[in-house]
């Protein structure tokens, strides 16, 4: 079979310098706070071009602290903040976290990303927050939207980037995570840049958000022992992942290159009226996943596992759908009806795609593209 992922290829492929890393960190006895972190978070602020790097557990605290710092404590559920319902209920969590109204905006046809012109719809004088998320490595336009919040008197609404998909992404030459107001990251394995096992940070440019988004990590402490902030939470990244992570921090964008380049095999072996991938020529895309429509999809996933593939589906069930979430308060675009979202998330399929793919596994998945495509 041509797996879906293999993160153990990583690790056999910088044997050497992981292995070292790790038993450094062991042997320092400082198996959290220590100087891989700090390390870390100066070479991730700097790589996304922000000043700031707060390391966290993992993506969803992330969102969630990011979500506070930005709400400054509100939990209130007449607060609004809006998001999309595709994209794996991660934006709904930190939402229910906190106890603030998500507000789902429907997405653009060719993207899956967020359609700005559904935001616009959305916005009430209850919006505190638009989260937007970079879905599948593709790169929301996040200048445009605050550039409309602006023009339509929704200055003080901030924008959280979910950049768990799509690290190094670009537009305008601008990285992912220094577009809004904070970004937030996950390193779960499979991610673009992945540690081995959980992890997560928040970047800003903003001193006033660091501060406090380094305080919800920590107790809510303004200094030791003195806890200042509600809602305060603990998390922290060990030690040994931020090790791991200084390793392939460096490899970034050579991983992206590797995603990008299996993405266009893909894309060129395919007959864009059985098989679209999603489009993502307008930004610097990192080719998190490869996602494409398929019209009877489930004929098409039998034919691809017979064909000895693993594909997978992101995301089956949208927010609005989510059974613990149903009864729950929400909002959509009452206008469009999250019309795109409905309709086409029973078309989606993910295919194989990580930088470790061996050739014949890439050219498996493309000759069973075009046969699928000739029949
Ligand atoms: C878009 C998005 N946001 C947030 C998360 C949550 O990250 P984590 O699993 O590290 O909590 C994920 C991860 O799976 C994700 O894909």
């Amino acid at each position: 079979m041509v797996p879906f992922n293999n993160t153990g290829r990583i690790f056999n492929t910088f044997k050497n310098e992981l292995s070292m890393a790790i038993l450094k960190s062991a042997e320092s006895g400082f198996w959290l706070m220590g100087e891989q972190t700090k390390l870390f978070e100066e070479s991730f602020a700097h790589y996304c071009g922000a000043r700031y790097c707060v390391t966290l557990a993992n993506g969803t605290d992330a969102l969630e602290i990011a979500l506070r710092a930005l709400l400054d404590n509100q939990s209130d559920s007449e607060v609004e903040v809006i998001t999309v319902a595709n994209a794996g209920g991660y934006s709904s969590t930190a939402c229910r976290l906190v106890g603030v109204t998500p507000v789902y905006a429907d997405i653009e046809v060719n993207t899956h990303l967020v359609d700005i012109e559904s935001i616009m719809r959305c916005l009430s004088q209850k919006t505190k927050v638009v989260i937007v998320t970079h879905l599948y490595g593709g790169v929301v336009d996040v200048e445009k939207i605050r550039k409309r919040l602006n023009e339509n008197n929704y200055q003080d609404v901030k924008i959280l980037e979910d950049c768990a998909q799509a690290h190094g992404g670009m537009l305008n030459n601008v990285k992912v995570g220094s577009m809004g107001d904070i970004g937030a990251f996950s390193f779960y394995p499979t991610k673009n840049l992945g540690a081995m096992g959980d992890a997560g940070a928040l970047v800003t440019s903003s001193p006033e958000l660091f501060e406090i988004t380094l305080s919800l990590k920590q107790y809510g402490w303004s200094k030791k022992y003195e806890i200042s902030r509600i809602n305060a939470k603990n998390s922290r990244i060990d030690e040994i992942q931020a090790a791991i992570l200084n390793v392939l921090l460096p490899q970034l964008d050579n991983f992206n290159e590797k995603r990008k380049s299996i993405f266009r095999e893909y894309v060129e072996a395919s007959d864009n009226n059985k098989i679209r991938f999603l489009d993502y020529s307008q930004c610097d895309f990192v080719a998190h996943l490869a996602v494409a429509r398929v019209n009877n999809r489930d004929d098409f996933i039998s034919f691809m596992k017979k064909s000895g593939i693993c594909v997978d589906v992101h995301y089956p069930i949208l927010d609005i759908n989510q059974p613990a979430w149903v009864n729950e308060k929400f909002r959509i675009d009452e206008e469009k009806k999250l019309e795109i979202s409905i309709h086409q998330v029973c078309e989606l399929v993910s295919f194989p795609l990580f930088p470790f793919m061996y050739k014949e596994e890439i050219e498996k998945v493309v000759s069973s593209i075009k046969e699928w495509c000739e029949k």
